[in-house]
């Protein structure tokens, strides 16, 4: 065993996931983008409404903190994680409580009281986040952004809204009515690849780890496996597990045998996330696809599917469009050269997606 300061560790704080970096590698033109579009409120007029749209893991979150922890105070800013607050009442009594500097009435208003009260109080421009949008059910959506959107017509406010979304087509689920007065700018987070997952974790090592500590041949190891799953958090989670691995062999360096150790232990915590972000029927296609033994055509597959489930060919082809979307699936034209066709290919482990699914 190692003494408690001989520690491979220098900084484990680097690898929780809500450690938010100050350097955020690769990601100069997202933010620059995002600084554009709200700096319109630090002259007092209105910022730009922004979707963040891009797959898991891609930097959404973190390079909004960070834009935001830039402005200074002559905005008011409301960050809300969408998962945690499912109703428009619950979304207002928070803006509330950031404007009005105290707790809403649990009860006995009207989320329209409630908005009014804000819209009364509020007297700088206001950026609106909402995180993980896509969690929160359309209708609640739509009216919300309904009442934030017409506000500046009646109130004379100055508001914009940043959401954060994994689904790129979530702009298709606005209302006609919010569509007509929802004009954003969208910025696109795309996957990193090899390199830049390389350069981001490599940060990570040197912040996190007493210098030499993790060896070349495991960070390696790292790095691919991230960039096979397209999923930085995996990168994240194996670096720190992969430590705490070696020192619970009483070895002072990390190793290969230590990554892949964590990596068949732990990796379907990492699909817990984008499995919860999916519906039953999508999980339903996910899980055929990976109880299959090989690679499928799309239309073989429907054909399968049809027959246990019953869905239109269209919903199904969205359904495959989405699991490729969360990295869950490749659906690709001829990967190995057969025409026109588009197949669908695992992208984990079959048993490792099997077991979490059986979680829902
Ligand atoms: N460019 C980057 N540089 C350094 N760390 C990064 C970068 N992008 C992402 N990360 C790290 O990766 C993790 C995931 O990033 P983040 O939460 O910003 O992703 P996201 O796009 O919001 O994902 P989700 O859609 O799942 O909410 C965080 O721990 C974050 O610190
Ligand atoms: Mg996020």
């Amino acid at each position: 065993m190692l003494r408690w300061d001989e520690s491979i560790f220098r900084n484990d704080f680097v690898f929780d996931l809500d450690f938010l970096p100050d350097v955020l590698l690769h990601r100069e033109q997202q933010m620059n983008q995002l600084v554009a579009n709200l700096m319109p409120a630090l002259r007092g007029s209105s910022p730009v409404h922004t979707l963040c749209l891009g797959p898991p893991a891609t930097g959404k979150t973190s390079t909004i903190l960070y834009v935001l922890s830039q402005l200074g105070e002559d905005v008011e800013k409301v960050y809300l994680r969408c998962p945690a607050i499912g109703t428009i009442y619950k979304i207002l009594a928070r803006i509330f409580e950031k404007v009005c500097n105290h707790q809403a009435p649990q009860t006995g208003l009207s989320h329209i009281k409630l908005y009014e009260k804000i819209m009364e109080r509020l007297d700088r421009p206001l950026i609106v986040v909402l995180d993980d949008i896509n969690f929160i059910s359309t209708g609640v959506v739509n009216d919300l952004l309904y009442l934030l959107l017409k506000s500046p017509e009646e109130y004379g406010v100055k508001i914009g809204i940043v959401a954060a979304a994994t689904d790129i087509k979530f702009p298709l689920s606005l209302s006609p009515e919010v569509g007509a007065v929802f004009h954003y700018s969208a910025i696109y987070y795309s996957l990193y690849g090899n390199k830049e997952i390389w350069d981001i974790l490599r940060w990570r090592v040197e912040k996190g780890f007493v210098a030499g500590a993790f060896s070349d041949g495991a960070f390696e190891r790292v790095v691919e496996l991230a960039s096979e799953a397209g999923d930085l958090r995996l990168g994240m989670y194996l670096l720190r597990a992969a430590g705490l691995n070696a020192e619970r062999r009483g070895s002072r360096k990390v190793d290969l045998q230590d990554v892949e150790a964590v990596y068949s232990g732990g990796a379907k915590l990492f699909l817990a996330k984008s499995l919860a972000a999916l519906n039953s029927d999508e999980r339903e296609v996910l899980k055929i696809v990976y109880l299959l033994d090989e690679e499928i055509a799309a239309g073989d597959l429907y054909g399968f599917f049809q027959r246990e489930v019953g869905m239109s060919y269209q919903r199904f082809y969205e359904i495959l469009n989405k699991l490729e979307r969360l990295r869950l699936i490749d659906f690709v034209f001829d990967k190995k050269g057969r025409g026109r066709t588009r197949y669908v290919y695992k992208r984990y482990d079959a048993d490792v997606v099997l077991e979490a699914l059986r979680e829902f």
